[in-house]
């Protein structure tokens, strides 16, 4: 079942809890994270960044996930991942995404807010939902990049402006994580992460979650999280199967013998990561 990113993360937040967003590029990650999801009763959040349209077509992608979305037995949310372009925005809301993020956050927050306010209008015009970003989260994706040095947390006082004047659904905060895999340990500023909940009460969302500890992502849960945006760990464990069974079976020409291993791989991961968010059991119908 289709619904849009503000249902499922109105209802986490209500209900404290974590849904994960994941990102998709081809026919088989959509599987995996859709079979993960129906395997552990979890609402799920499909998303695609401007790479991926890129790589697999906004057509491809919204045509997948729309099968996928309408066989399922669990609420799916369609997603545009760091969306910077107006004109990408708009053929995402013409093929039936369900909600949208805008990416500012490299500008003021002047011009954040006025960026932001044009997409929230036209979005929530015909029913999609929206997600924004405040602060600078560090690594690389897409046509950003912010080094560590770069990064800097989000404001609360910022926040509450942010969000009173561009009526956006669900903020995405910089609160210690970063994009790709990591050096070291991330450390997460927890009590920022509440600080901006007590302010808001918004659904909060947290980027560059792969790599994050268990025990850190449980904590960011507990003080406010409410969506957990997954690539690097989907595209290892996906590289792994793939990688691990064309070692072992060098003869093998079939793409589906190939890739069947890595939506294998990549299921596992993410069913695990449904229960680690807390959003295992949480389907609705
Ligand atoms: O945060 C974004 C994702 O990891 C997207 O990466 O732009 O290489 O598809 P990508
Ligand atoms: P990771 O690749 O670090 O999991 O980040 C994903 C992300 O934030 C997508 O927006
Ligand atoms: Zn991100």
């Amino acid at each position: 079942m289709l619904v849009t990113g503000k249902q499922i993360l109105d209802h986490a937040n209500e209900n404290g809890y974590a849904v994960g967003a994941f990102n998709v590029n081809n026919m088989e990650i959509v599987q995996a994270i859709i079979n993960a999801a129906e395997e552990t009763q979890s609402p799920v959040i499909l998303q695609a960044s401007q790479g991926a349209l890129k790589y697999a077509g906004v057509e491809y992608i919204s045509a997948m996930v729309k099968v996928a979305a309408d066989n399922a037995s669990v609420p799916v949310a369609l997603h545009l991942d760091h969306g910077t372009d107006f004109k990408q925005i708009m053929l995402c809301l013409r093929n039936g995404f369900t909600s949208v993020m805008i990416d500012a956050s490299k500008h003021s927050l002047d011009e954040n807010i006025k960026i932001t306010k044009d997409i929230v209008d036209i979005a929530h015009a015909v029913g999609v939902s929206v997600e924004a970003e405040l602060g600078k989260i560090g690594g690389t994706e897409d046509d950003i990049t912010v080094a560590e040095k770069d990064a800097t947390m989000t404001d609360p006082d910022e926040a509450a402006k942010f969000v009173e004047s561009t009526g956006l659904d669900y903020l995405a905060i910089a609160v210690g994580t970063a994009h790709g895999p990591y050096k070291g340990e991330p450390k997460l500023d927890f009590d920022r992460i509440k600080t901006i909940k007590e302010r808001l009460n918004i659904p909060l969302v947290l980027h560059g979650s792969s790599g994050v500890p268990e025990e850190s992502i449980k904590k960011a849960v507990a003080n406010g999280i409410n969506k957990i945006n997954i690539d690097t760990d989907i595209r290892m464990s996906f590289n792994k199967g793939v990688r691990d069974f064309a070692n072992e079976n060098p003869d093998v020409y079939d793409p589906r013998k190939l890739l069947g291993p890595g939506r294998e791989a990549a299921q596992a991961v993410i069913a695990e990561k449904m229960n680690m968010f807390g959003s295992a059991g949480k389907a609705w119908r």
